[in-house]
């Protein structure tokens, strides 16, 4: 099988391709993907031909490097009127651009769960069906419909934490996930939705009770998608909240000092990212901005190191900031934390930047494994 992953917003789509027949093809747990596809081995006539009995729904959508909407569209339609002459039912899903959008292709149902509301994606390496579309209404409710919600300390988007967690690597289901500035609790509920156990500290208690407020919530409203043993509320009042049997620990404790609780099967955050920003900061604060988010980030990587077993994988969003040419500063961390005793993968040495465009402040995610 060959698959086609498409990623980013439009226009700067890029595709990758993938020959891995184990990677994961379940786009609700890969965070960055907006559409995945499997190519066709058939002819796209052929193809549509072969589908069960009833009225078909075709979207076209033309990745290449020619694409125009013109060729799509007319693409879409020569179909439908060969099929039309074989007495099949058709109707083509209209679109401005060449490709069609995510929130098209979802709100047609073209995400590949019922055989007769169809994608085909035209690529330069011939033609793919879409097979799964990136639920941008979940993403939106899970996002915004928390109950307790800080825009001080930064939204990260649930995609994101997917992101981050799915950095870590493979981890058996039920694996336990630490948190050690977990905030609002966003990375928190994606690892419960994605069948592992988490474990949230932070230095702020009010943060502690916005997570187990959120927690409580995603618990009851995602009860049904963990399958056996969803996640259920955590016991409230005390500063400690242990709910073991029920998936998630959160606790107050300052990541630079704090002794964890084991298991830590894997480590995946959002580090202090410093005061919000509206403006490109001057020299002077970025300075200081820099100090005390190296300070934290390298307390708490210090700290964490004797806590966790060799090859336990340690990812981390830090800041970085725009400047003036446009170009993003980031932290100057990475030979420390390698002379600590984590090994650097070599992509969060080039900078992996997550941001907006004109965002202030950039997530710059890096990603370690205790040597
Ligand atoms: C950028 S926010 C993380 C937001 C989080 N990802 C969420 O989902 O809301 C950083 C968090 O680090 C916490 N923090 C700052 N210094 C800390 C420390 N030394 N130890 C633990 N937490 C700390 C802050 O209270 C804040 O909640």
């Amino acid at each position: 099988m060959k698959y086609l992953a498409i990623l980013g917003r439009q226009p700067e789509i890029s595709i990758a391709e993938l020959e891995a027949t184990n990677f994961c093809t379940d786009i609700d747990r890969l965070g960055g993907t907006q559409k995945l596809a499997v190519k066709l081995e058939q002819k796209p006539l052929e193809f549509l031909q072969s589908l069960p009995d009833g009225k078909i729904t075709l979207g076209v959508s033309d990745y290449s490097k020619n694409a125009s909407p013109r060729a799509a569209k007319t693409e879409a339609l020569k179909l439908k009127q060969i099929l039309v002459r074989h007495s099949r039912s058709v109707r083509v899903v209209e679109s401005k651009t060449a490709a069609l959008s995510t929130a098209t292709s979802l709100h047609n149902g073209l995400s590949g769960k019922n055989p007769r509301k169809i994608e085909l994606i035209n690529t330069d390496d011939g033609w793919y069906r879409t097979i799964g579309v990136q639920d941008i209404d979940a993403y939106t409710r899970r996002d915004q419909a928390r109950p307790a919600r800080d825009a001080k300390v930064g939204m990260l988007p649930p995609k994101l934490a997917q992101i981050l967690i799915n950095l870590c690597g493979p981890l058996p289901a039920g694996s336990r996930i630490l948190d050690p500035f977990c905030g609002t609790g966003v990375i928190l509920q994606e690892a419960l939705l994605m069948g592992y156990t988490a474990y949230g500290t932070d230095l702020s208690e009010r943060m502690i009770e916005y997570t187990r407020r959120n927690l409580k919530w995603f618990s009851d409203e995602h009860r049904d998608q963990r399958g056996a043993g969803a996640a259920s509320p955590v016991t409230t009042g005390a500063s400690v909240a242990r709910s073991e049997e029920n998936h998630f620990t959160v606790s107050t404790g300052d990541a630079t000092k704090y002794q964890w609780d084991q298991p830590i099967d894997a480590v995946a955050c959002e580090g202090y990212l410093g005061a919000p920003m509206s403006q490109i900061p001057t020299e002077i604060k970025l300075k200081e901005q820099k100090q005390e988010c190296s300070s934290i980030i390298l307390g708490f990587l210090k700290n964490l190191l004797p806590q966790i077993k060799k090859n336990t994988p340690v990812i981390i969003a830090a800041p970085a900031w725009l400047r003036e040419n446009g170009q993003y500063e980031r932290l100057n961390i990475i030979d420390e934390i390698e002379n600590m005793g984590y090994n650097v993968k070599d992509i969060s040495r080039e900078g992996l930047l997550y941001h907006r465009d004109d965002q202030i402040v950039a997530r710059d995610i890096i990603i370690l494994r205790k040597k």
